[in-house]
């Protein structure tokens, strides 16, 4: 065991933010990375709201950027001191979804339960193979995409779930074409994403969605054509509203709240041929019900992980995309907290008007 780190374990009532976090050393074809920003996304928390069922004690936090600290043994293409976003999966590099260029597809990725960390002498969970609210994480080495210095960290971190799961579900996943027609539901970290995407992809009309009109005006700077807050009324209506006479629905909406009657709304504004591409994780035993025959005339659902991402490709063209100020990251970036303000940070997730909040690391 290395150094003692500060970070934020969860033990299933309350966050603690210690300093007393141990985290293995590094094996073969791993590296430490020394955090310096974490994103918080909707999926932590519901971790603490029980919506997604963890283990604990777990380090949360899955969105991060931070600086190589240390190589294991057989690592190359990094180098200590290298500035790098950090994503999620990890995956083999050998399997046939792998070659397929498939990587959320890797088996390999999906429900592992390591415990790397140690809090006072309690073996400590890793989440979604990251758990970036701590100083120092162990990642395999293929979770580390290079970031330019002069991209701000807190930036940089968001490209780890948000920016990959957003716009990677409308490039990679649903292909949306130019000139379609988009609703987005929930205009949180993910759905702005989804937003950017759909206008990078060319749809014509990007109708956003959200019971916060608070979001009304984040969700037009990200590119969306109308904004529309659906309360007290039927979701699928208020978007079928504001579209022409003869149009029978949206050509794809994305579902970015996690909300089974929401999944239900995707399905319900579709026009033929239309796609819901559902993004938002419901509770474990939530079920979608939709009358079979509404599917008849092309319609399509489907799941989405990770932005069917590819990430060490992905990142970049998105980098090179932020670069020529074709792709917002700054602008994601609403708050910034220290460690200890965690719990304030979770509630404003939850009940506030953020892009993202993000975790920055100071010693
Ligand atoms: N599929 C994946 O790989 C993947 C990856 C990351 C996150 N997620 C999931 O995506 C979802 C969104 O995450 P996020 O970080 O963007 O969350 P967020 O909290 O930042 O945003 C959620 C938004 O939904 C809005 N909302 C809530 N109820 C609504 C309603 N009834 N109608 C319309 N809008 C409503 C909120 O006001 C908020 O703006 C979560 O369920 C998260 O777990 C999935
Ligand atoms: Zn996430
Ligand atoms: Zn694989």
């Amino acid at each position: 065991m290395g150094d003692l780190l500060r970070g934020i374990v969860w033990d299933g009532s309350a966050y603690h933010v210690v300093d007393d976090l141990e985290v293995r050393p590094p094996g073969p074809g791993e590296v430490e990375v020394r955090m310096t920003a974490a994103g918080l996304c909707h999926s932590d928390l519901a971790v603490v709201r029980g919506t997604i069922p963890f283990p604990t004690p777990v380090v949360l936090g899955h969105e991060g950027a931070g600086v190589v600290s240390a190589l294991g043994p057989g690592v190359t293409g990094l180098a200590e001191g290298e500035a790098v976003a950090l994503t999620t999966l990890g995956n083999c590099g050998a399997c046939e979804h792998c070659d397929a260029g498939q990587p959320t597809m890797c088996r390999s990725t999906f429900g592992r339960r390591p415990q790397p960390f140690t809090w006072r002498g309690t073996p400590t969970y890793n989440f979604a193979n990251t758990s970036c609210f701590a100083e120092r994480v162990v990642v395999a080495a293929n979770q580390c995409v290079p970031v330019p210095d002069d991209v701000p960290a807190a930036s940089a971190a968001l490209l780890g779930c948000g920016v990959l799961t957003g716009v990677g579900a409308v490039l990679n996943r649903a292909q949306v074409r130019p000139g379609s027609t988009v609703a987005v539901i929930g205009v949180g970290g993910i759905g702005l994403n989804v937003i950017q995407g759909a206008a990078l992809a060319g749809a014509t009309r990007v109708v956003a969605v959200d019971t916060n009109p608070a979001k009304a005006e984040l969700a037009y700077r990200f590119g969306a054509t109308d904004f529309v807050d659906p309360s007290g009324r039927d979701t699928a209506g208020a978007v079928r509203d504001l579209l022409p006479a003869d149009s029978t629905g949206v050509d794809y909406s994305f579902e970015c709240v996690g909300h089974p009657a929401l999944a239900r709304a995707a399905v319900d504004m579709l026009g033929w041929h239309g796609t819901a591409v559902l993004l938002g994780v419901p509770a474990e035993a939530a079920e979608l019900s939709v009358p079979i025959t509404d599917l008849y005339l092309d319609k399509s659902v489907m799941g989405c992980r990770y932005g069917s991402s590819r990430p060490q490709r992905d990142v970049r063209t998105y980098l090179g995309l932020y670069r020529g100020g074709r792709l917002l990251l700054d602008e994601l970036v609403t708050r910034t907290y220290p460690l200890d303000a965690v719990g304030q940070a979770m509630h404003d997730l939850e009940t506030g008007d953020l892009a993202r909040g993000v975790l920055t690391f100071t010693r």
